[in-house]
């Protein structure tokens, strides 16, 4: 399994894009800098108009930034000539929302499509389109055409077509945001075994939060053309600062749900002068219940687990309780200390006569 490196090989520096039309201005990047190391499955998740396409296609110049500098593989992008910025161009794969394959060619025809004009014989061409059509998992449809196929086995083309050249690095523009949500998760899957299995560094644009969640090490949250929060994908799950990166994580768990119908039964939680609602996260192999035999065993606070939830990220549990912690007030405030000490995040959510936060 090739493993994540600190060896970048994408350098966005001060990145802005300014576009001018009909007498107006867009900011569509705000002076990003960004780096992508070889290996990195990187997430970049704003909302519609965020800058995101913007962004990525500075990566291979089909968008010339207004400022900053590119390096892709140690190669300033921005000042090599055409023929340059061609070579360049092949060893960065993109796979788009709707796939753009052509209709009247055949799917290995597709495939073999980038390989026109190269260095390969015709025999070697076929050899490649047929190791392609293999690795995604569509030998048996080489004969077939576009319109044959399912939105998931298109994008499969596509991803083929886009790996022609051994492309380094794969950008994915909203790649799965036409598909349902299993045939997402399979193609996600693709994705990560190629990550894995060819070394390939991939950037995931999406507004989909629990795509980043299924394969990403990485994530940037983009709003308004600028990068908001950024860290590895534990970081941004246990410890979001921004609103917007809570929103998208909100999306991509099941905690917002649980509290809603946790309030909603609110009124009936009817919690006594000695008791609280909290909320308990914490990241890394300690397990719930080690956590609440302690409280017991060392202040005699009785947790009644509400919610309960383990999701994991990157090989990471991440834990979620929402209890109701009972206790006399200098228990419960040594329990609060004994969790924080612990590396437990303790979230006060309700007390008795407190609203709910
Ligand atoms: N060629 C262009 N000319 C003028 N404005 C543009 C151009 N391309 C993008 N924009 C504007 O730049 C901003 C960012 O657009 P961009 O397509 O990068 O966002 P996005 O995050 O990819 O959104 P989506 O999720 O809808 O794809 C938007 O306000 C958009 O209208
Ligand atoms: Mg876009």
């Amino acid at each position: 399994m090739k493993s994540v490196t600190n060896e970048a090989i994408i350098q966005l520096k001060d990145i802005d894009v300014t576009f001018h039309t009909k007498g107006q201005t867009v900011n569509a990047v705000k002076n990003v800098s960004l780096t992508v190391n070889r290996g990195d499955i990187y997430g970049v998740v704003g909302y519609s108009g965020a800058g995101k396409s913007t962004l990525v296609r500075v990566i291979n110049r089909l968008q010339r930034p207004t400022a900053g500098t590119v390096s892709v593989n140690g190669q300033a992008i921005l000042n090599l000539r055409p023929k340059e910025l061609r070579a360049a161009r092949t060893k960065i794969g993109m796979i788009f929302q709707h796939f753009n394959l052509m209709a009247s060619r055949t799917i290995a025809d597709n495939v073999d499509y980038p390989l026109k004009g190269g260095s390969l014989s015709r025999a070697e061409r076929k050899d490649k389109v047929d190791h392609l059509l293999d690795l995604v998992g569509l030998t048996d449809k080489a004969s077939d055409y576009p319109a044959q196929l399912s939105g998931g086995q298109k994008q499969r083309v596509a991803i083929a077509r886009a790996l022609a050249n051994d492309p380094e690095i794969l950008i994915s523009d909203e790649a799965t945001s036409a598909l349902d949500p299993k045939t997402t998760s399979s193609i996600l899957e693709l994705l990560k075994r190629l990550n894995q299995e060819l070394g390939l560094t991939v950037v995931l644009i999406t507004h989909e939060m629990e795509a980043v969640k299924e394969i990403c090490n990485k994530v940037a949250v983009m709003d308004e053309g600028a990068i908001i929060e950024r860290g590895s994908l534990v970081d941004i799950f246990s410890q979001p600062k921004q609103p917007l990166t809570r929103d998208f994580i909100n999306t991509a768990t099941q905690i917002d749900q649980a509290l809603v119908k946790i309030y909603k039964q609110a009124d009936k939680l009817d919690l006594g002068d000695t008791q609280q609602l909290v909320q308990l996260q914490y990241v890394g192999d300690q397990t719930d219940s080690p956590l609440i035999t302690e409280l017991y065993k060392r202040y005699g606070v009785v947790s009644s687990i509400l919610y309960g939830n383990v999701e994991i990220l990157q090989d990471t549990p991440l834990g979620n309780l929402i209890v109701v912690m009972s206790g006399e007030p200098d228990k419960l405030t040594a329990a609060w200390d004994y969790c924080q000490e612990q590396g437990v995040r303790i979230t006060h959510l309700k007390s008795k006569n407190s609203e709910v936060a």
